[in-house]
């Protein structure tokens, strides 16, 4: 039976909690039996794979990070303890000296406490067994052809044993949407994480700006945030790092980052860490030569007050599309102000004529997926925030080159983008180290060029 409570000399104690939590989920939803694989790695040509990433989800409940991996999570009718069975590698000496430590099932059931642990190569002859007679069978369809074929040869191997009495489970439930909502809220021990992640990528954005001057290339920039990253011990980028200067910027996903960079351009940087299985999201934008133009200071402080407007906005209660709102409002007054639309604040709104320079919402929910599990709506009402959920707010501006636009604003692209957790009186701003006020980023390049 899982243990109910963490304890702090237990690094898998919150895992085993948010198992605990699944299987309460599971009871209130009728019992039976949960399968949640992990990714398998994924071939990148003849003898060489992509880096490997556990599946979210099997991480999110287990914190066993190697491949080749699956959670069993028997509950029956719940009236009985419940069951955490890993599928895992055997140990093998032979490929553990070419590829690495496995844990094999005794190790990970002793070190991440589950209750039984088998090989992997044992779990489709014990599928069968596993799924007879359970109400439900908890899985997620859909997102893997091999596992999916592996199930439905499981309930037909059962169906075929009916006249033994044996039942196969009567429907089947998306474990996956169990554990969305479960994700939505983070946990202290998820929060601890993000913290550090934000603090390492708020580094890596300092050491940017630090670094560049014009004639650096975007890729020479890229290898900078890259460095402090992996120098804190982060896995990988939390997703490609977008290094866009001048027009780039304009360029929503530029993942390019082979340009120079010009004296009097901007250079704007989408870019975090991921550390633990947790990512982190953070644009900044500043003057590749340290001095903003009057034209950029002026979509940049635009896009800061529409940005702090938004951070406003963000409190329990509050709905997920206010942020949003808030921000738009700021936005497109200002694109009034500077003569980049015409009309007026309503009508801009109404005709949504601003999608023209900001056409992306200003959040997305952030977690172990940068685009993280959770929904923003629960029918027709935008899901409301609470404390505990991570949220992006990153609001921008992209101006390209047209002939019914001042030239001073071409090719500006603004975005600023930080991580807010949600808190009890509003929200913390976990990526705040990064400097964003236009004097504070001047006072910091200038620093870094004069020493
Ligand atoms: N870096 C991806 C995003 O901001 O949504
Ligand atoms: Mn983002
Ligand atoms: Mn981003």
């Amino acid at each position: 039976m899982e243990p109910s409570s963490p304890t702090a000399d237990n690094p898998f104690a919150a895992y085993r909690q948010r198992r605990l939590s699944l299987i309460e989920r599971m009871i209130r939803g009728g019992g039976g039996v949960a399968l949640v694989p992990t990714a398998s790695e994924q071939p990148r040509n003849r003898d060489t794979h992509y880096p490997y990433r556990a599946d979210s989800y099997f991480q999110y409940l287990t914190g066993f990070t190697e491949p080749e991996a699956a959670l069993v999570i028997v509950v029956g009718s719940g009236d009985a303890a419940a069951q955490s069975i890993l599928f895992c590698r055997e140990k093998n000496l032979e490929r553990e000296i070419w590829d690495g430590f496995r844990h094999g099932p005794d190790g990970a059931r002793e070190v991440f406490g589950f209750d039984a642990a088998h090989a992997i190569g044992e779990l489709d002859g014990k599928l069968a067994e596993l799924l007879a007679d359970q109400p439900a069978l908890w899985f997620s369809i859909g997102h893997d052809a091999g596992w999916d074929g592996r199930i439905a040869a499981a309930l037909n191997k059962v169906r075929a044993e009916s006249r033994t009495g044996k039942r196969a489970p009567a429907a089947i439930r998306d474990v996956r949407a169990e554990l969305d909502n479960m994700r939505l809220v983070k946990d202290d021990t998820e929060l601890a994480i993000m913290r550090r992640a934000a603090e390492i990528s708020t580094g890596a954005h300092v050491r940017a700006m630090r670094f560049v001057a014009p004639g650096c290339f975007e890729y020479e920039v890229e290898a900078e945030l890259l460095h402090e990253f992996r120098r804190h011990g982060c896995e990988y980028p939390a997703y490609t790092s977008i290094v866009a200067g001048g027009a780039n910027a304009c360029v929503l996903h530029y993942v390019g980052n082979d340009q120079v960079l010009r004296d009097g351009d901007l250079l704007l940087i989408d870019a975090g860490g991921e550390l633990g299985g947790y990512a982190s999201d953070i644009t900044r934008c500043f003057p590749v030569n340290g001095r903003f133009s009057g034209a950029q200071a002026d979509v940049y402080d635009l896009v800061l007050d529409a940005q702090a407007a938004a951070i406003e906005a963000v409190r329990p209660g509050a709905s997920f599309i206010e942020p949003h709102e808030a921000a738009l409002k700021v936005l497109a007054q200002g694109m009034l102000d500077l003569k980049l639309l015409s009309g007026s604040l309503d009508a801009v709104i109404e005709s949504e004529s601003y999608k023209r320079y900001f056409m992306h919402r200003t959040s997305h929910w952030l977690g172990k997926d940068v685009h993280d599990a959770g929904e923003y709506k629960e029918g027709e009402r935008w899901t409301p925030l609470a404390p505990g959920m991570v949220l992006t707010i990153e609001p921008g501006c992209y101006i390209r080159q047209a002939d019914d636009v001042p030239q001073a604003f071409w090719n500006i692209g603004v975005r600023i983008e930080d991580d807010a957790v949600v808190t009890a009186g509003g929200c913390e701003i976990i990526t705040a180290a990064a400097p964003k006020k236009i004097a504070d980023i001047a006072a910091l390049m200038r620093g870094a060029h004069t020493a």
